[in-house]
């Protein structure tokens, strides 16, 4: 029988999940749905349309035309809008939660609210507001250690962290002012302090398959100086863990997982089928969720779909079909570097429409092409996070200087961080954490 799967998405992201279906040796034909021009995703496939891939409508005749019956959705707001829901109505089996199950991304409160009514552990002391009353006194109950979170998807950066982005109750008021007077509910939480790391599961509703532990890096400068982005790099460690984590930190934010899949089941009647992907920060009190994500990660998949041994198809269908325990999820005992190459000005002001050549990286099966777009002279930037690259050796700094060889050799008006993945940046998360304990 020959597949016919539909990949929702054009980032690198997406074209990590193309690449690990295209592996399958399985007969296969992958399609795709984009929202910009991805040579690397298009080489791989049998059809790619770029439209509105947010437009259910949009999603569902595209499906139907190419005659696909599994479908992968890559980034969150598909899932907001209710693609996934859209697509089974038509026989089309998803990897993507329906829209109320990703309501785990799209609402913090709704996260919160779910952690504290199942008693799950990891999670902040916390109210949900609508406006002003009763703020002040819930920031001084938290002794100044807050954060303030809109409550609903904004790309990180409806985020903002007490000492970090508000350094005083007067900018905080402000800030929650700006968010009530949108209409807007937010949550207010206790912050944490510590090492954040990402724990990505594949759920099929009731089993869970966990993927080796990845740190991202969102600051878009080295030294973690400088705006938010959507993450500049990640790093894995061969042995799945981080240099920082103990082995039962690893297994509490397992369990976080394990228990937040069962507590979705019983709240709905119905399985959460896809990728859940915890936030977490490892802190002197154990390891507390940050946020959950309804997708795999950017940059995060680049790292283990690049290390996943197993048949992917296999564990997507075991995902919709609800046999993932009896499929096996297996990844390499190796370690990942992956950084991103962003436009000069990112986030705030990136150049765009400026050519880049990747034709000096050494090995093709190593970039990743997100915000790019062609044109008559060739590749260009599209204004977001542009290629990446991934190294994969036996140690950390190994696959560092590979990543940082190859992203170095992409030539145009970008930069990325030097810093991901070297010996000296891990080894400040591991006395970070010392000191901490
Ligand atoms: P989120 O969109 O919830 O992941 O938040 C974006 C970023 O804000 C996270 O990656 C953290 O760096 C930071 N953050 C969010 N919640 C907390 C918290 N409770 N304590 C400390 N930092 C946080
Ligand atoms: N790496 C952060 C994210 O995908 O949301």
């Amino acid at each position: 029988m020959k597949h016919k799967i539909l990949v929702i998405g054009s980032g690198a992201r997406e074209h990590a999940i193309v690449r690990a279906l295209d592996r399958s040796e399985q007969e296969k034909e992958i399609f795709c749905l984009a929202s910009n021009m991805n040579p690397g995703i298009s080489e791989l496939c049998g059809g790619f349309t770029v439209g509105n891939i947010n437009n259910p409508e949009f999603v569902v005749s595209s499906a139907k035309k190419t005659g696909a019956t599994l479908a992968i959705i890559g980034p969150e707001s598909p899932l907001a809008s209710g693609v996934a829901d859209a697509l089974w109505n038509m026989n089309v089996k998803v990897v993507g939660p329906k829209k109320k199950l990703a309501q785990l991304e799209t609402s913090k409160a709704f996260t919160r609210n779910l952690l504290k009514e199942y008693n799950i552990p990891g999670g902040p002391k916390y109210q949900v507001f609508g406006s002003l009353d009763g703020v002040l006194d819930f920031l001084n109950d938290l002794g100044g250690y807050y954060v303030v979170k809109y409550d609903g998807l904004a790309g990180g950066k409806g985020v903002k962290v007490a000492g970090d982005h508000l350094r005083s109750y007067g900018e905080a008021l402000d800030y929650c002012q700006k968010l009530a007077v949108g209409g807007g509910e937010f949550v207010i939480e206790e912050k944490f302090i510590g090492e954040e790391f990402s724990l990505m599961s594949f759920c099929d509703g009731e089993s869970l398959k966990h993927m080796p532990v990845v740190q991202d890096h969102k600051r878009a400068y080295e030294g973690d100086l400088g705006p938010n982005t959507g993450g500049m790099g990640t790093y894995s460690d061969a042995n799945h863990s981080l240099p920082f984590l103990t082995d039962g930190e690893v297994l509490e934010a397992c369990y976080i997982n394990n228990q937040t899949a069962k507590a979705l089941k019983d709240k709905f009647g119905e399985g959460y089928k896809g990728i859940l992907y915890g936030g977490f920060m490892v802190t002197a009190g154990g390891v507390k969720l940050i946020e959950y994500n309804a997708r795999f990660g950017d940059p995060e998949a680049m790292n283990v779909l690049s290390l996943l041994e197993s048949d992917f198809i296999d564990i997507c269908y075991g995902i919709v079909r609800g046999t993932l325990n009896q499929t096996v999820a297996r990844f390499l005992n190796k370690s990942t570097v992956c950084k991103y190459a962003v436009p000069e000005g990112y986030p705030d002001h990136p150049v765009k429409g400026e050519s880049i050549d990747v034709s000096l990286v050494s090995n093709p099966d190593n970039l990743f092409y997100s915000s790019v777009d062609t044109q008559r002279e060739g590749l260009v930037e599209a204004g977001s996070r542009t290629v990446a690259v991934v190294g994969i050796a036996d140690t950390i700094p190994e696959a560092e200087k590979i990543a940082e060889k190859e992203i170095s050799s992409v030539k145009g008006p970008l930069f990325h961080r030097t810093d991901i993945g070297t010996a000296d940046l891990v080894q400040k998360r591991v006395k970070h954490m010392n000191s901490l304990r």
